[in-house]
């Protein structure tokens, strides 16, 4: 089977995370590797680039934020149903140059799900890496993705997670601010840390800003584009930026290769 061609896949549950995040499970042994992504598409309404949100051979976790009519319908799907899935694409986080390190990861809203990829990663590899700092924002205790596992990872590494706001209760007990505000309050050595990100581009340029002023050099920051796609294999030229393909150089960048480049 191609990685140019889609393949119907069964959808084996259906996860819904927020008012507007649903996490599709679906029976693959396609297993991306964390930060690459595959085509999602609905005939007849289009297709969309969604990232794993998984990192295993059994099945795939596809977390979708409803914003238009294709992530809509992939929303409404229901278990048992097949989804058409073409992929896996794109360059993912660097897990072996990473070995030995220690991890900071930091992900701002449906951009946590790609990360939760490499935290299912590293539960499997958990020898091979060093510490590991985890930096999750939503906007309120209604938007947090994965509530069922959060007890579980601030078991397990250093969580740090806030919520812009929490206008009733704050369920998680957690900081209320930008997930920004606690990475600047983050006491976080440079030495052997690479630090990877996901999320809003506000987010990533802030994070950014905040670790260089603790000392990070640029070839230290990983961060990971969203870029309109068509082709998702480099023929179309719809998701370049300065000359760099994002569905195949990237969606993951290190920071000094993409620096400068107006978003
Ligand atoms: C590599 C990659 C990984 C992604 N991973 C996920 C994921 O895990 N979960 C998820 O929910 N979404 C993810 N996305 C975004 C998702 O592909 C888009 O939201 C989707 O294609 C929108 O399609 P639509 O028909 O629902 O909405 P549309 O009507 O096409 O778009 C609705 C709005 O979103 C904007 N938009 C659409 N696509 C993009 C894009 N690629 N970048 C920036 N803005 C966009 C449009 O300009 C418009 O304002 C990813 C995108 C990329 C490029
Ligand atoms: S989406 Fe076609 S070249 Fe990248």
């Amino acid at each position: 089977m191609s990685i140019f061609q889609a393949k119907r896949y069964r959808i084996k549950e259906v996860l819904p995370q927020t008012d507007d995040n649903v996490m599709l499970r679906v029976k693959t042994r396609l297993n991306p590797q964390p930060g690459q992504f595959v085509e999602v598409s609905i005939p007849g309404v289009g297709e969309a680039p969604i990232s794993s949100a998984s990192c295993n051979n059994e099945f795939l976790d596809l977390n979708v934020r409803i914003v238009g009519a294709v992530t809509e319908a992939i929303t409404k799907m229901k278990k048992g149903e097949q989804v058409h899935l073409r992929g896996p694409y794109g360059r993912g986080y660097p897990m072996d140059y990473l070995r030995g390190k220690n991890i900071v990861l930091v992900g701002g809203g449906c951009g946590v799900a790609p990360l939760r990829g490499i935290i299912e990663f590293i539960d499997k590899h958990r020898m091979d890496y060093k510490e590991i700092y985890l930096f999750f924002g939503f906007r309120s205790p209604a938007d947090v993705l994965f509530k069922d596992e959060i007890d579980d990872w601030s078991k397990k590494y250093n969580l740090n997670m806030s919520v812009d706001k929490a206008p009733e209760d704050n369920p998680f007990n957690c900081s209320v601010g930008f997930v920004t505000k606690l990475l600047e309050n983050a006491e976080l050595s440079t030495d052997n840390t690479e630090v990877l990100t996901c999320g809003p581009s506000i987010m990533i340029d802030k994070c950014i800003d905040i670790l260089k002023s603790k000392g990070f050099s640029d070839d230290k920051l990983w961060e990971s584009y969203e870029r309109h796609m068509k082709c998702s294999t480099g023929k179309c030229g719809h998701c370049m930026i300065n000359g760099k393909y994002v569905c195949m150089d990237g969606p993951v960048f290190r920071h000094d290769e993409v620096k400068g480049i107006d978003e």
